[in-house]
């Protein structure tokens, strides 16, 4: 009796030691990590989808290494505990640093027109009516930027108010990579233009950092944002989605003063 406690206690230490937060990850563009034995409880299930494929999360994960604008060495830490357990603090508690217009985020008309800025058309006021409904998730053809053009090739309904554009951004990957990458596709102003004249779409979704294409990267945004009825949500995770309707749920911070913010976008089938 005496030599069990201690062979138990020694059994436990071994355990901790050899068996750290196990984790299962459930898309290829994440690292994967070994689960770990015995320790079921200690599982971290990360998921894209729920309720099989009920539920999809389109929004992607913030990392290290997720493409930052104009930038080769991608988002950087952003993350940092400063106070942890480890060192004596009664709890964990981090602190992050990060441009607003990172990862799968949203943009507000003080983005790009001063006036709107100081008149604070901030994220805060961006309509949760227009961020939350149905939603048409589109593909585009791989060959064009989005023209007047490509948008009249479309043929999106009358009354469709939401529409997420997938685009050859998704097939290349660009969201996975470190590296921004300014040949990404998104709207030449044309394009913008035609969609504000001729559709009832009020929300704009697109597979990378600007619903804009780098060569016209302001005058689509001004074309989009001028009204202050278009909400730009950008970076979206498109990858392996099916074209169609969905109900979208897309949630920014309430930033107060940000023209950005990160956004939390799911779809409901
Ligand atoms: C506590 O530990 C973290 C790393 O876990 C470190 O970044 C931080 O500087 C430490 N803080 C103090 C006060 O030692
Ligand atoms: C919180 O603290 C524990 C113990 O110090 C540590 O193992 C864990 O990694 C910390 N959490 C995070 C998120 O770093
Ligand atoms: C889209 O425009 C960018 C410049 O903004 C260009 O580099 C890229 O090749 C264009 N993509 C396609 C598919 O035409």
């Amino acid at each position: 009796m005496a030599t069990t406690v201690p062979l138990l206690l020694l059994f436990l230490f071994l355990c901790c030691v050899l068996c750290p937060a196990a984790a299962a990850s459930a898309h290829p563009g994440y690292p994967e990590m070994e689960a770990c034995g015995g320790e079921a409880d200690l599982t971290v299930v990360r998921r894209e989808e729920y309720d099989g494929g009920r539920i999809l999360d389109i929004t992607h994960v913030y990392r290290e290494y997720m493409p930052s604008w104009e930038s080769d060495e991608g988002l950087g830490q952003f993350l940092w505990l400063p106070k942890s357990m480890k060192n004596g603090s009664l709890a964990n508690n981090s602190e992050m640093k990060l441009p607003a217009h990172s990862g799968t985020h949203v943009d507000a008309p003080g983005h790009v027109f001063q006036h709107y800025f100081e008149a604070g058309f901030d994220v805060d006021t961006l309509d949760l009516h227009v961020l939350n409904g149905p939603a048409l998730l589109v593909d585009v053809p791989r060959d064009k930027n989005i023209t007047a053009d490509v948008m009249e090739s479309l043929h999106i309904p009358t009354g469709v108010r939401r529409v997420l554009f997938r685009t050859l951004n998704t097939d290349r990957q660009l969201m996975w990579k470190r590296e921004f990458d300014t040949s990404y596709v998104g709207f030449m102003k044309d394009g913008a233009q035609w969609l504000v004249d001729n559709t009832d779409i009020k929300l704009v979704g697109i597979d990378y950092l600007s619903v804009a294409a780098y060569d016209d990267l302001i005058p689509s945004h001004l074309v989009f944002l001028k009204s202050r009825e278009i909400i730009l949500v950008e970076a979206l995770k498109l990858d392996n989605i099916k074209p169609g309707i969905y109900t979208l749920h897309c949630l920014p911070l309430r930033l107060r003063g940000a023209e950005g913010s990160p956004i939390r976008c799911i779809l409901v089938k």
